[in-house]
């Protein structure tokens, strides 16, 4: 199934200037939502992965179905004051601002093998900041994976050293 014909292109938002990935119609078609779902997973079925994470709000999207289809964990990271336990967290810069990104300190056991999942790779602060959470718990990233990665913003080189996949390239 082509995943891109589910993806909208939407002109100046947040910001003028932003061309914005929508994936709204992607997840309003059960059958598009259910193949990114099933490629992602299907991707990592015989990797050695002990959990998954992701951050709030829209890589939770992609996350929990692939974590119920692996049958692994699932740790969420979220922005500031909504975890209720002892976090660990990390100042990042977005596309757009600057935020933090918490994680329950027993979030990951340490030496837990960690498959990263978020819907778009922009700049990868997000991705960048939860990989270094994961690590600081003691947690092994074994891959950062996502439905779509704006290679023209080259977040990749912030994840040097990890294993990047990637549904759709734009
Ligand atoms: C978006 C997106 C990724 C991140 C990508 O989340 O879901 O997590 O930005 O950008 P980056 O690679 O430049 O860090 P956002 O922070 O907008 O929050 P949301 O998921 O709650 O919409």
């Amino acid at each position: 199934m082509d995943l891109s014909r589910y993806i909208r292109d939407v002109s100046d938002f947040p910001k003028p200037g932003i061309l914005f990935k929508d994936i709204t119609p992607l997840l309003a078609d059960p059958a598009a939502f259910e193949a990114a779902v099933i490629q992602l997973a299907d991707h990592y079925a015989a990797a050695d992965v002990g959990a998954i994470a992701a951050a709030e709000a829209r890589g939770f999207l992609f996350a929990a179905p692939v974590a119920l289809r692996l049958r692994k964990p699932l740790v969420p990271l979220r922005k500031p004051g909504k975890l209720p336990y002892h976090t660990h967290s990390l100042k990042y810069d977005l596309e757009y601002g600057q935020t933090e990104l918490h994680m329950h300190t027993d979030g990951v056991a340490p030496g837990t093998k960690v498959l990263m999942i978020d819907d778009v790779l922009a700049t990868g602060g997000t991705m960048a900041a939860g990989c270094r959470l994961v690590e600081r718990a003691g947690g092994v990233v074994v891959g950062c994976a996502f439905l779509i990665e704006l290679g023209f913003l080259n977040g990749r080189a912030k994840l040097a050293g990890h294993d990047v996949f990637s549904l759709l390239m734009y």
